[in-house]
This record gives structure tokens, sequence and C-alpha cells, in this order.
């Protein structure tokens, strides 16, 4: 069974596409799987935003709707990147191998080279920092978004570099791409992001979620008239969420007509409900009470600090810092 590990930012809220498209396929996986590796890069976080509460917030909600969602921190690890600090030094040791024009290509800094005052160092070397996560691990498996999929090659080159001056040293990891898992819409039809403003967040009060649902932007077709599930975003949001044969239903509503898109974010919303209430209750709980996510992640920091502590040894043996 391969090592899985993989890192989430804590920049922001967690929505309904955060949740299907990376938290829910990264549990399933994590089945079969010993242990996998789940962390908060919170690290990372600190080159876009200087704002401890909002991050000490994130975090926590972060945290909370994963564990809602059903991580199992029996048998997975789950932490807090900034409460093992010896990932900077690795990510030091791994700045000295990363050639400079590999790290001028990343498209993190590339996106952002227009304007190199607002660039900070951190930004530049951002991804070292996300290598020396993985190898801090010796993982194997790394699942990612296609947006990391350059990140995970830079990796694997430093850390083939670093084995071929040094000796063998890392486990070169594997990016897993997940081409499969839909893009979610947001509430505009545009792919569901923090930064459109156009999120669904499912952990939300039961009357601003479907204030939020209601908000749907649909189609001017009448009400009497049978209606495009194809083009509809509360449709494909309905499809995302509900079971398979109340799809099917909608889908006959749908093409009947005499079905309005007010019934139809009703339905969506009752889905939602459905489909969420029990995780609902779960991060209610997590949320009200702190204490209790600070103690798994506690838990989580010991068992992930058990393993990054012999991988650094062997890393400062191998440059000559110990013997
Ligand atoms: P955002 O676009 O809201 O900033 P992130 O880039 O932080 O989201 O994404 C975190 C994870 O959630 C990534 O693995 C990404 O692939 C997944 N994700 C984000 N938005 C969606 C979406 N609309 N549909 C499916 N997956 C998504
Ligand atoms: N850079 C990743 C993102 O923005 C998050 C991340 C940091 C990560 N370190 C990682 C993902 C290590 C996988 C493995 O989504």
């Amino acid at each position: 069974m391969p090592r899985y590990l993989t890192g989430i930012q804590s920049s922001g809220k967690p929505h309904l596409g955060n949740i299907l498209g990376a938290i829910a396929p990264a549990l399933e996986l994590s089945k079969t799987s010993d242990a996998a590796f789940y962390f908060i890069a919170d690290l990372h976080t600190l080159t876009s935003s200087k704002d401890p509460k909002a991050l000490r917030e994130n975090t926590l909600e972060v945290a909370a709707a994963w564990l809602a969602c059903g991580l199992n921190v029996q048998k997975d690890v789950f932490y807090r990147q900034s409460q093992i600090p010896e990932v900077c030094e690795l990510a030091w040791y791994l700045n000295c191998f990363a050639p400079y024009p590999m790290l001028a290509n990343a498209h993190s800094f590339k996106d952002k080279s227009e304007n190199l005052s607002s660039v900070n160092a951190g930004l530049f070397v951002y991804p070292m920092l996300m290598a020396a996560d993985i190898l801090m691990y010796d993982a194997e498996v790394v699942p990612v978004g296609k947006d990391q999929k350059q990140h995970l090659e830079m990796t694997r080159d430093v850390a083939e570099a670093f084995n071929r001056t040094m000796g063998p040293t890392f486990v070169v990891p594997e990016a897993y791409i997940r081409e499969d898992v839909m893009t979610v819409p947001g509430v505009d039809g545009r792919k569901m992001s923090k930064s459109y403003g156009n999120a669904i967040n499912v952990f939300e009060d039961e009357k601003s979620l479907r204030k939020r649902i209601m908000s749907i932007v649909t189609d001017a077709t009448p009400l009497e008239a049978p209606k495009n599930p194809q083009t509809c975003t509360v449709f494909a949001l309905y499809r995302a969420v509900a079971p398979a044969d109340a799809v099917e239903e909608l889908r006959r509503r749908y093409l009947e007509g005499n079905f309005g898109y007010g019934q139809a974010k009703q339905a969506l919303f009752e889905a939602v409900m459905e489909r969420f209430g029990p995780a609902r209750e779960k991060f209610r709980h997590f949320v009200e009470n702190p204490q209790i996510v600070e103690e798994l992640l506690r838990l989580g920091e010991e068992k992930a600090r058990s393993v990054s502590r012999p991988v650094l040894e062997r890393v400062r043996r191998a440059l000559g810092y110990s013997v």
C-alpha cells in the first residue's frame, strides 16, 4: 500500500467545491492506505496573507471540515505544517539544490511576476517548501488538482538532483492527478472558487445556506416550458450531491415542464441538507469546541514528527551536518 500525502491551504473557508473536489476523493483514497498524511499548509498561506486572526479561523474551519467529512485521526496523520518547523530546515536544504530557472518558471511565481515588487521571496521558493512537505514523510503518492502538477514535477526533480549528488536519500514521489473529479459550479455558473465570490458553504447556518442556494443564476425559461438540465447550474449541483435515482426524477421534471427553478432550488437545498446533515452537526461541534480540534491536531503532529525526524536525520547525515 503506497503512502499518500496531501496538503490543503488554509486561505479561506472550505466550500462545496473543495469538499466534492478534494476532501471526499482524498478520504476515499485513504481507505486503501494504512496511514495517509493530510496536513494544513498554513506556512504556504503566509506567502499571500498576513492576518493572524483569519489564519486561525480558517485553519480551525478547514480542520473541522475534514474531521466532519470523516477523516479518521486514529489511522490517518492529520497535522498543521507550521507545528513541524523542521520542514523549513528541509526547505532550506532543497533551496540549495533548486536551479534558479526552475523556480522562475513556476506558475505560482510567474503569474505574479509582472509586478515583481509585490512578489516576496517566500512565494518564489514556495515549490521547495511544498517539496519539503512531501519528501519529509517519504510520501509515495501525492493526490492533487491539475494546477499542482508542475509543483510535483519540481519535487521529483529536486529529489533526484539531491539523490544524484549526495547519494540515495529521498523517496521520489508520484503525482496522482484526479482527472475524473468533476468541477463543481458556483452560484454564477463559473467554477466554484473562493476568489470568485460564488461559493456555497454547506456548513453555514440553514437560513443563509438556503438564501445562497436561492441566489443561483438561472435562465428566463417560463415556468410552463420544459427546461434543459444540461445547461442548468441548479441541476449540475443537484447531480453532484443527490443520489442517482433522485437525479433521474429531477431530470424528468425538468423535461416535462410546469416545474420552476424555484422548486428545483428548493429540491437542491433539501438534497444538500440531506447529504451534509450529519457533517454539519459534526462541523458545528468542532468549531464550538476548538480545544478538541487542537487535541486531535496535536496527536497528528506527534505522529508526523515520529516520521519526519528520522528522515531529516538521514538528510543531515547525507549533507555532513550530523555523523
Ligand atoms: P479555491 O479555488 O476556492 O481557492 P483551492 O484552489 O484552494 O480552491 O482548491 C483546494 C482544493 O479544492 C483543490 O484540490 C481543488 O482542486 C479543489 N477545488 C476547488 N474548487 C473546486 C471546484 N469548483 N470543483 C472541484 N474541485 C475544486
Ligand atoms: N500548494 C498546494 C495548493 O495550493 C498545497 C500544498 C502545500 C500541497 N504542500 C503540499 C499539496 C504538499 C500536496 C503536497 O493546493
